[in-house]
């Protein structure tokens, strides 16, 4: 009561921003495993409390693993060779394969990116704002082009990474596959980045908790953890939202890039699995894959949590229209919103059991936070990229029937 007496008192701006330290602060504090507070600490200073992805300037991460070298060159997984085989067959050009002729109009109600009822305009009227249809139609397109921007620097930091990850790997076919997906994440840069700028003319700064995820896997020397983090967790929840945005869009230009980029992402996910899967079982110790196992919670609450697009916020409604905690609300209770937390999760949650990441002692945290729904579903490599858009296009026939 208090609390809220104080803040209450405050100029708007203010609050905003004690609400913004606050929430940084109980990121740390629900940490529980103080190795998982060690690796994300010294991010989540330099995300969340200094925003460094958001100074208008390029960002500096030091780099620290070892490049693995083997003059012997041994054909040493098959299932990687024959993902690398599919990779290469599977190769497209962003420039010439995507109908970039199509003209994009962001606030067209005929081609929507973003389905009618994505918001529930309901609870933004309960907190006292009134959007007119011209208004509803314009933040359509602020949401879309946020969360096609944090495709974008997801992207980003997916190419670096696979860059990365394709030096240190151990496995010979591995770094031959790692290959392809260094241009299939130039590729998806490329792609993402010029939708944005020339059809949607708008790019949005990286989101803090994002940033955070970025930042800890440049840094962390552990191959495996960049493997976990980036081709697991980053990945795979963003084959869930590309898997969401493709089945729900109108505009034929992006649903087309989404199809292909879907195409690439399920062979990069399904590489995360499997190289994991005897990394994580033959390899660690115990305290190892506990650490590991406790790490990939966090950063599933990170991201189920925390992706609240407080830059749509600060645009939108900052100033006194809508405070963060109403913002909170509308976010988490927009229908859209919700269906990508669930499409992301189904995909992530299977990932992390066919690794060895969800054994009983963990099991507990994800149930309690709803997750633990999705553990029955099919784990990457079980599935194909195909399968996947068959899947989503007989689920978006069926809604539609
Ligand atoms: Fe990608
Ligand atoms: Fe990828």
């Amino acid at each position: 009561m208090i609390k809220e007496a104080v803040m209450g008192a405050l100029p708007p701006r203010v609050r905003e921003q004690i609400d913004a330290w606050m929430e940084a602060m109980s990121v740390f504090a629900e940490i529980r495993d103080p190795k998982v507070l060690a690796s994300l600490g010294p991010a989540g200073v330099r995300g969340l409390l200094l925003h460094r992805g958001k100074q208008g300037r390029p960002t500096e991460m030091r780099a620290r693993h070892s490049a693995h070298f083997d003059w012997t060159y041994p054909s040493d997984q098959p299932e990687m060779a024959d993902l690398y085989r599919r990779a290469k067959a599977g190769q497209w050009d962003g420039e010439k394969d995507l109908p970039w002729h199509i003209s994009v109009d962001p606030l067209s109600t005929e081609h929507r990116l973003l389905p009618e009822g994505f918001f529930d305009l309901a609870v933004l009227e309960e907190h006292g704002v009134h959007l007119d249809a011209k208004e509803q139609m314009q933040i359509t397109h602020s949401l879309a082009a946020w969360m096609l921007s944090q495709f974008l620097h997801g992207e980003q930091g997916a190419l670096f990474a696979a860059a990365q990850v394709t030096e240190a790997v151990q496995f010979f076919d591995g770094k031959l596959y790692g290959a392809t997906q260094v241009v299939d994440e130039g590729r998806h840069v490329e792609v993402f980045n010029r939708y944005l700028s020339d059809k949607l003319e708008r790019l949005y700064q990286v989101n803090d908790n994002l940033f955070v995820i970025i930042d800890s896997l440049m840094s962390d020397g552990r191959w495996d953890m960049k493997f976990l983090g980036m081709q697991i967790m980053v990945e795979g929840l963003a084959l869930g939202a590309f898997g969401t945005l493709y089945s729900q869009t109108r505009e034929p230009l992006l649903k087309e890039l989404l199809r292909r980029v879907i195409l690439d992402e399920a062979r990069h996910v399904h590489y995360g699995v499997v190289a994991l899967r005897e990394h994580v079982t033959k390899e660690l110790s115990e305290s190892e894959r506990r650490e590991r196992e406790d790490w990939a919670f966090e950063v599933a609450l990170l991201m189920r949590n925390r992706f609240m697009a407080y830059e749509v916020y600060d645009e939108w409604f900052a100033g006194g229209r809508l405070s963060r905690a109403q913002w909170r609300d509308v976010v988490e209770r927009a229908p859209g919103m919700t269906t990508f937390r669930q499409v992301m999760f189904s995909r992530l949650v299977p990932n992390l059991r066919e690794i060895g990441l969800l054994s009983p002692r963990i099991l507990p945290h994800y149930d309690r936070v709803g997750l633990l729904r999705y553990m029955g579903e099919k784990a990457a490599s079980e599935l194909t990229g195909e399968g996947m858009i068959a899947d989503l296009d007989r689920t978006a026939l069926a809604r539609a029937a």
